[in-house]
């Protein structure tokens, strides 16, 4: 299972490396920040959703890795933004300073916004060369855009920010992290179907991605609390800084790491309806299990 994983990770980075690895000299700046983020490394989760519930749809997944790098992209956009002084006003990512503190906000910004431009263009390109058809493009054009935008993950950092402070009811929690978070997991596992064309699969891979969506960020929740910097790569203890409310805020640890365990074993249970799955079950434990 491990050495399937590595192999799609580096795959994976092989893809993203190619797609921003080009460069302009009035505007070297934004692509090397876009790059520094991008190739910092990361564990490639979504991506490797993509491709894993392809072939759990019983179609051979490996033409696809540049599509599904589409969505890291978007996710790194996500991740730049995040750490951003007016958002989380977080210094390190992935093991390194953010992509503010070694280009400045403006690049940190413009990177950003240049990496979710590159996903669609990513996915074009791809049904350009005849790797995936004109209408699975669209598909999954809407799908991210869908997903990211203010009904999905930015929707969410929108809920995050004004949650700041404030005790809010258990559902709101729940819709914030869906939306932050598992908005674009879902578009992750949701692309793998399309990617096989298997469109009836769709519903059992947005179950499967809820339960795993929230399980994740409950995870991460637990790991801003008692993770360690140097194996997180990012700082520990920003919820608290910024005064988020999150799973651990409101129910402490422990019963918070209940609920992630038994979102998990949901989640493992829709995979029933899939194929080839013993790798994705593995990887949905292992996430739980995560020290980064
Ligand atoms: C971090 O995502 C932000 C969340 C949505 C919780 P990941 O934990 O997938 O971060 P990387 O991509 O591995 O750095
Ligand atoms: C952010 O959640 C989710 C995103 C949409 C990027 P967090 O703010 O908890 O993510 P980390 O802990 O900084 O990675
Ligand atoms: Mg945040
Ligand atoms: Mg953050
Ligand atoms: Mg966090």
């Amino acid at each position: 299972m491990n050495n399937k994983l590595n192999q799609l990770i580096s795959r994976i980075n092989s893809a993203l490396s190619e797609s921003v690895g080009y460069s302009e000299p009035l505007v070297d700046t934004v692509i090397k920040a876009e790059e520094y983020s991008l190739m910092a490394g990361g564990k490639r989760l979504r991506p490797i959703l993509a491709l894993l519930f392809c072939e759990a749809c019983g179609k051979e997944s490996g033409a696809f890795i540049n599509v599904a790098s589409a969505i890291e992209m978007i996710h790194t956009f996500s991740l730049i933004h995040d750490d951003l002084p007016c958002m989380d006003n977080d210094d390190y990512r992935r093991g390194k300073p953010s992509c503010h503190k070694m280009y400045g906000e403006a690049q940190a910004l413009l990177a950003g916004d240049s990496l979710v431009f590159l996903a669609f263009e990513t996915v074009c390109k791809e049904a350009g060369k005849g790797v995936i058809s004109d209408k699975a493009a669209t598909e999954i054009i809407e799908l991210l855009a869908r997903s990211s935008g203010a009904f999905g993950m930015t929707g969410g950092q929108i809920i995050d920010i004004e949650s700041e402070n404030k005790d809010i009811p258990i559902g709101t929690l729940r819709e914030l992290q869906q939306k932050k978070t598992g908005a674009l997991i879902s578009a992750a596992c949701e692309m793998g179907c399309i990617l096989a064309d298997a469109h009836h699969m769709i519903p059992f891979a947005k179950e499967y991605a809820e339960n795993l969506g929230l399980a994740f960020q409950i995870t991460d929740d637990i790991l801003d609390v008692r993770g360690s910097f140097d194996t997180l790569g990012k700082p520990i203890g920003s919820d608290q800084k910024n005064n988020k409310t999150t799973f651990v805020s409101v129910y402490g640890i422990d019963k918070a790491e209940l609920v992630a365990s038994e979102l998990t074993d949901k989640a493992v249970k829709c995979l029933d309806s899939f194929k080839n799955t013993d790798c994705l079950k593995d990887l949905t434990y292992k996430l739980l299990k995560r020290e980064k």
